[in-house]
């Protein structure tokens, strides 16, 4: 049975989360008093859904279900994790916390979003305060994966232990905070940089566009992968970091930061942020420019992802986490033919023709490949995987942006090394038959690098499924080769 969530606060922030553990398979039941907050989440977690088709294509699980409720206390009665999202003003959180905490079970942990506010204050009218922790997100919460925790003077310890927890299995990091400080560790750095920001725009050096220019096309792309310390090794070339210190090191007297001189929040320069703020918009509303840059992360974190770092080490991990997790089978398990696997033409697949191109196809099948691997209870730990050498493929129909396709594979012919198989890709909505590929898999010794029989483990249950499907006819398409009849 899905577990709850109990969200207090749904704004940018709440919205985010509900979106987060919606699609991690949670329910959740969300308090805010404002008569906007269903609908406010309800386009975040359409925009969140959009996301997390085009970052992955590992199994999710079913999508939890969304209850707007009128208190926090019923927010928190029975629910097995609390977040709250509320405005970032003490007394409001404190309040919130104390009366959610009144109604949940003692056991039950509470994180707050809070940006910088100490955790010792916000628990302090708090029943069980032990059981508070910071869990403080970034912005998209249901793409980013970074969370700080930060425990107050009575937080125990197995409070972050246990928050880590639920944070990781929606895919998320958690950093924890080694002591209680104000704005934690993310929001001091980013606050230094947002002040000198308004310094340049205020001082007339630079307008909002140059400002944020000066980032996106050079420090920006690098601390997507690396934050300053490993940059700055780097920098350092071969001597490394003690080199860059004494090189650098005596440029950080130089007086070039305002440091925490704040400049006056006068009516002309707000005028002036706005006024630029606009232009750069050229009229973009927000969930437009919130499309825009979750399909820039999306291929940020994709491309991480190639080289298993940093924020695509993180998806990498959750992917094979949401595959263990994904049952082995469709609801046949041993059916003739298999359903392994089903996915939704993403828009990025469609070409100038105006349907998925080709290669989309082919990215399917060896999705349904790899859902058969699994299947037969492949473990890549163990030294031995099952390798392509041979598709034929048969493109019969169309399929266009968001359409479900699903696939089904029959076993043509097996023995210890090889795998014959033959998928075919249906669209769910009609049943059309849209494609069809035979491919040959060639079991290998992957630290030998050659051929190799399968485990005796592996061989048994292909045996099974050879059997289940000897009756089957074999597909008309199979063994076909391309020629022009003469
Ligand atoms: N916006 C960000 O980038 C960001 C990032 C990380 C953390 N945070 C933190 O998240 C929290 C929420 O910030 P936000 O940006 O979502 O603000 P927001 O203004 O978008 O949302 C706050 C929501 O709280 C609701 N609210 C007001 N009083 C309430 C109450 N008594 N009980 C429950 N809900 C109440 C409001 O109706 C609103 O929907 C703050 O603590 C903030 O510091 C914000």
């Amino acid at each position: 049975m899905a577990e709850t969530v109990g969200l207090l606060g749904g704004g940018v922030i709440g919205g985010g989360w509900a979106a987060r553990f919606l699609l991690g398979g949670w329910d959740a039941r969300l308090y805010d008093p404002s008569p906007d907050a269903e609908r406010v989440a309800g386009e975040m977690l359409a925009n969140a859904r959009r996301a997390l088709r085009r970052l992955t294509l590992a199994p999710l699980p079913e999508e939890g279900a969304l209850s707007v409720v009128r208190t926090p206390e019923e927010a928190a009665d029975g629910a097995a994790f609390v977040q709250e999202s509320a405005p970032e003003r003490e007394g409001v959180k404190r309040d919130l916390l104390a009366a959610a905490s009144r109604a949940a079970d003692a056991s039950v942990v509470f994180a707050s979003s809070t940006s910088g506010l100490l955790p010792t204050r916000l628990a302090a009218d708090m029943e069980h305060p032990e059981r508070l922790t910071v869990g403080h997100p970034f912005n998209p919460v249901y793409l980013l994966p970074l969370v700080e925790l930060c425990g107050g003077e009575r937080t125990a310890p197995e409070t972050l232990e246990r928050a880590a927890a639920v944070y990781r299995g929606l895919g998320m990091r958690p950093l924890v905070v080694r002591r209680e400080v104000d704005a934690f560790v993310a929001d001091r750095l980013l606050e230094a940089l947002w002040r000198e920001a308004l310094w340049l725009v205020a001082d007339d050096v630079a307008t909002v566009e140059e400002v944020d220019d000066a980032i996106r096309f050079g420090a920006g792309l690098r601390w997507a992968s690396m934050g300053p310390f490993l940059t700055y090794r780097i920098a350092g070339g071969e001597a490394g970091m003690r080199h860059f210190m004494e090189q650098f090191g005596p440029a950080l007297q130089l007086p070039w930061t305002k440091l925490t001189d704040v400049p006056e929040l006068t009516g002309a320069l707000l005028d002036t942020l706005a006024a630029q703020s606009d232009a750069q918009a050229a009229g973009r509303g927000v969930r437009e420019l919130e499309r825009l840059r979750d399909d820039c992360l999306v291929s940020v974190i994709q491309g991480l992802r190639a080289h298993d770092f940093g924020a695509g080490a993180v998806l990498a991990e959750h992917e094979r986490a949401l595959f263990a997790a994904a049952p082995a089978a469709g609801p046949g398990g041993d059916e003739a033919p298999l359903r392994l696997h089903s996915a939704v033409v993403a828009p990025e697949w469609i070409d100038y023709n105006g349907h998925a191109h080709e290669s989309r196809f082919l990215q399917v099948f060896g999705d349904t490949t790899d859902a058969l691997l699994r299947f037969i209870g492949l473990d890549l730990g163990a030294g031995g995987s099952y390798f392509t050498v041979e598709t034929h493929m048969s493109h019969l129909g169309q399929a266009r942006a968001e359409e479900r396709l699903n696939t089904t594979t029959q076993l043509l012919g097996h023995d210890e090394k090889r795998l014959h198989v033959f998928h075919s890709l249906y669209r769910t909505g009609d049943g059309a038959l849209l494609a069809t590929a035979e491919q040959m898999l060639l079991h290998v010794d992957t630290q030998a690098e050659r051929a190799a029989p399968a485990a005796p483990e592996l061989l048994a249950r292909i045996e099974r499924i050879a059997a289940a499907h000897a009756e089957l006819p074999r597909p008309d398409r199979a063994g076909r080769a391309i020629s022009i009849p003469a």
